[in-house]
């Protein structure tokens, strides 16, 4: 086991099973002796989880993509600065539910060339890329008719519809060649459990 702290994000669209397979690598993790904290964004530390109320509550077209970074990133930099890194110090591995590519997507692909203002915002004031990062990647029809299930009120980004899930699908896909040294695809159109032993298998390389 390493003595360093490990940072790994969950990417993809909603509904393509993030939260679900953050439980079971985490689960898995804890089992094998490390110290694991799961956490999500927006959110994750108090302010965030207020900055994250204003962002996925409300009417869709309450942010621009601008004022959207800004909070984005200001509840980003509350996350890494309470959360995040204090637990990567301590040596734990941290699991994050969505992080800065996601920004990079969804606010960063909305308006032509505001994928550089999220860049630039990340690496003035975040500084901090996933060692790993677990893009599950899925057709948005299945996506939206999970997440739609699970009726919640944080449906502002479902809101926007199929056709930003596709732009965004492919955009993800994109990335993980862009970052090809840190994003790894995986197959989110497969059993939870196999899915979850996909996931294992390159975290064990990693970390194991
Ligand atoms: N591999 C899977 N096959 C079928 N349903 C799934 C799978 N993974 C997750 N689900 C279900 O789909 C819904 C969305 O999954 P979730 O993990 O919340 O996705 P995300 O966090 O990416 O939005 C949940 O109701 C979950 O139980
Ligand atoms: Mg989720």
């Amino acid at each position: 086991m390493k003595n360093k702290g490990y940072f790994i994000s969950f990417e993809g669209i909603d509904g393509s099973g993030k939260s679900t397979q953050i439980q079971k690598l985490a689960g898995f993790l804890k089992s094998v002796g490390f110290e694991v904290i799961v956490t999500r964004e927006p959110g994750g530390s108090v302010g965030g989880e207020e900055i994250r109320k204003l962002l996925l509550q409300g009417e869709v077209d309450r942010w621009s993509a601008e004022a959207e970074i800004l909070l984005f990133t200001a509840a980003r930099r509350d996350h890494l600065e309470k959360i995040i890194l204090p637990a990567i110090d301590d040596g734990k591995i941290v699991i994050c539910d969505r992080f800065t590519d996601s920004t990079r997507m969804y606010q960063g692909m909305r308006v032509p060339n505001l994928r550089n203002l999220v860049d630039t915002l990340n690496e003035k004031v975040i500084n901090l890329d996933p060692d790993l990062t677990i893009l599950i990647d899925i057709d948005p029809e299945i996506g939206l008719k999970r997440a739609k299930s699970r009726k919640t009120v944080e449906e502002r980004f479902e809101d926007f519809g199929v056709d930003l899930q596709l732009k965004m699908r492919k955009g993800f896909i994109e990335l993980a060649k862009e970052f090809g040294n840190r994003i790894e695809v995986v197959n989110g159109q497969q059993s939870v459990d196999k899915l979850a032993q996909d996931i294992c298998s390159l975290v064990k390389v990693k970390l194991l």
